[in-house]
């Protein structure tokens, strides 16, 4: 009979924590589709998709001569038949959407 010292060291450690599958956070919107579909849902009811309709005594966006400043203004406070939309919107959505409307002059 021989004695077999039993001192075997399996190096195994089970590798349980990769997720190969799992991959980064799906986040390819663009932020000018974003603008543009805010732009729709917001203002394009009154405005028009390209800024042309006058919808109640709306002003043509095309047609405007505002400042950036002053439409960032009027987009938060509203005026006349304009809602405000300082309670919908974050102050970069309105900056965004200031720049955007600018954009559809002609
Ligand atoms: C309920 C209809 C309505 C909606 C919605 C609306 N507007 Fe207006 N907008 C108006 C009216 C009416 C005026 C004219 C106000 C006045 O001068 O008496 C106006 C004026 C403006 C003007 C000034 C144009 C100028 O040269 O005087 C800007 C800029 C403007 N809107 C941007 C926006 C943006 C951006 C949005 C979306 C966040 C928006 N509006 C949503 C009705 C609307």
């Amino acid at each position: 009979m021989r004695k077999w010292m039993c001192g075997i060291l399996l190096p195994v450690l089970a590798a349980c924590g990769g997720d190969p599958a799992k991959q980064p956070e799906n986040n390819t919107q663009k932020p000018e589709n974003t603008i543009a579909l805010l732009y729709e849902t917001k203002c394009g009811i009154c405005h028009g998709k390209d800024g042309n309709m006058g919808a109640g005594g709306a002003r043509k966006l095309s047609e405007s001569t505002l400042d950036k400043a002053a439409v960032q203004l009027q987009i938060a406070k509203g005026k006349g038949a304009m809602p405000a939309f300082e309670n919908q919107l974050s102050p970069e959505e309105i900056s965004a959407l200031a720049d955007y409307v600018i954009g559809l002059r002609k």
